[in-house]
């Protein structure tokens, strides 16, 4: 029944480009804010502690408007977490909006029961406690609603935020840190005449750019080098991003490092993927402008390079070598598709829409495996992406498309196009029981294409 909420009559390719009809509004006005960093409340058993409350709110995106929102902790724009590898975080979540709602905490590994299992919710009124250990290495994860079938309209509707994770190797590599690294959340919207942002419908005609909560923000910058931790945000779209052919240095993915920094000029992030790079603005005079652009919505955010400030950071030539790949013992195959057949289309993973009570995929704990994941929506020509919960993967290689640069690293979710598929590995290395992998387009996972692991000993 939760699908009726939904307006789809087709299923939408992030490739269309279709017009928009929000306000109006003049780019480059307001400063990106940068989200405040979360104080912990105070530590218990080992744990730093943190609160954050559900609250639905209204916010000023637009200029004169007010937006109905549903945020985490007030503000549109949440706050970062900023946790720290191997020192375990505890999250109090209280539900204060009148809908259930819940926390997945996107990239972690994490135990069954603190995943934000999408049928394990925070009913109105109630409050849940999360415990993240952050046995992994740094990396910027984020943090959103994972409630079955509303989870991309919570999403949308503002319930995001970013969670970083830094580790002490990291550290000793001298990147860019402090207030020269900042993260950067993606997203898109569609307004109406009100303000309002408007859910259903096509999401590709969503055409205002949103950086950290700010509709095509500026952000002034001293010339010298930053650290970017860019988060796509946006429940169904790819950011195509430039630079106006300027390099950025790509240094880390969605699970962390990569062995050395990439040089690019273009970068593409489907959504809930997370790049992290490196722009050295010292090459620039101040005065100069750089406009972050996306190829198919233009301009995004502007970078204004201001006056020269010491730098002594590095970005070293050798980052992090990825873990060993070991010897895969299992093969699945995993096929995503639209069954359109009815009034309303559904998702489907392995001709299944999701249903929780079922195990599609069961796992041995420790084994290592390989997914061959493919996009059945040929003949469609929709576009789909791919997470897995709990441990990082990598790409060994695509068929029916060259592997792409944000391949590369360790990585939780990738884009799928049509027709074509990806050979994904990872090792299940720690916790047992439920979890789910899906398109990550959370319309697409709204309407079902969404499936369970269990993870067996
Ligand atoms: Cu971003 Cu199932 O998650
Ligand atoms: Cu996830
Ligand atoms: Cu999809």
């Amino acid at each position: 029944a939760h699908r009726d909420q939904f307006r789809h009559t087709e299923p939408h390719t992030v490739a269309d480009t279709v017009d928009g009809l929000s306000p109006a509004f003049t780019p480059f006005a307001k400063r990106m804010p940068v989200a405040p960093v979360a104080s912990p409340v105070g530590y218990a058993d080992g744990a730093d502690v943190y609160r954050l409350a559900v609250k639905q709110t209204t916010a000023e995106i637009l200029p004169g408007l007010q937006t109905e929102v549903l945020t985490f902790g007030g503000n549109f724009l949440a706050p970062t977490i900023r946790a720290r590898t191997g020192r375990p975080v505890r999250l109090i979540v209280a539900n204060q909006h009148d809908q259930h709602a819940n926390v997945h905490m996107h990239g972690a590994h994490v135990a069954a029961s603190s995943d934000g299992h999408p049928m394990d919710l925070i009913m109105p009124g109630q409050s849940r406690t999360y415990e993240y250990t952050n046995k992994q290495q740094g990396t910027t994860l984020w943090y959103h609603d994972h409630s079955h079938g509303t989870e991309a309209s919570h999403v949308y509707h503002g319930l995001h935020g970013v969670y970083v994770i830094e580790d002490d190797d990291e550290q000793y590599l001298r990147l860019p840190s402090g207030a020269f690294d900042v993260p950067i959340m993606l997203r898109d919207g569609l307004f109406d005449a009100n303000g309002q942002l408007v859910f259903g419908g096509n999401p590709a005609e969503r055409d205002v750019m949103i950086a950290n909560g700010q509709p095509v923000p500026y952000f002034p910058v001293a010339a010298r080098k930053y650290r970017f931790r860019l988060v796509n945000a946006a429940t169904e779209r790819v950011f195509k991003l430039d630079l106006g052919g300027a390099e950025m240095l790509q240094i880390g993915t969605d699970g962390g490092l990569l062995p050395s920094p990439v040089p690019l000029t273009e970068l593409e992030l489907s959504s809930a993927e997370r790049a992290d790079i490196v722009i050295d603005f010292s090459r620039f005079a101040p005065g100069t402008q750089l406009v972050l652009s996306d190829a198919v919505r233009g301009p995004v955010l502007r970078f204004d390079v201001q006056r020269a400030f010491p730098d002594f950071s590095r970005v070293p030539d050798r980052l992090r070598a990825l873990p060993a790949l070991r010897r895969a013992s299992v093969q699945r195959d995993v096929v995503l598709s639209f069954d359109m057949s009815g009034p309303i289309p559904l998702g489907l993973i392995n001709g299944l829409p999701y249903d929780p009570q079922r195990s599609d995929v069961m796992v041995q704990r420790g084994t290592t495996e390989i997914w061959r994941v493919f996009n059945g929506d040929g003949p469609l020509n929709a576009l789909h992406n791919f997470h897995l919960h709990l441990e990082q993967f990598r790409v060994l290689g695509r068929e029916g498309s060259p592997t792409l640069q944000q391949d590369a690293g360790l990585k939780d979710t990738v884009q799928l196009p049509a027709g074509t598929a990806v050979l994904v590995q990872t090792t299940f290395r720690e916790h047992l029981g439920k979890y789910a992998f899906h398109c990550h387009f959370l319309e697409h996972s709204s309407l079902g294409m969404m499936a369970q692991m269990e993870i067996v000993p």
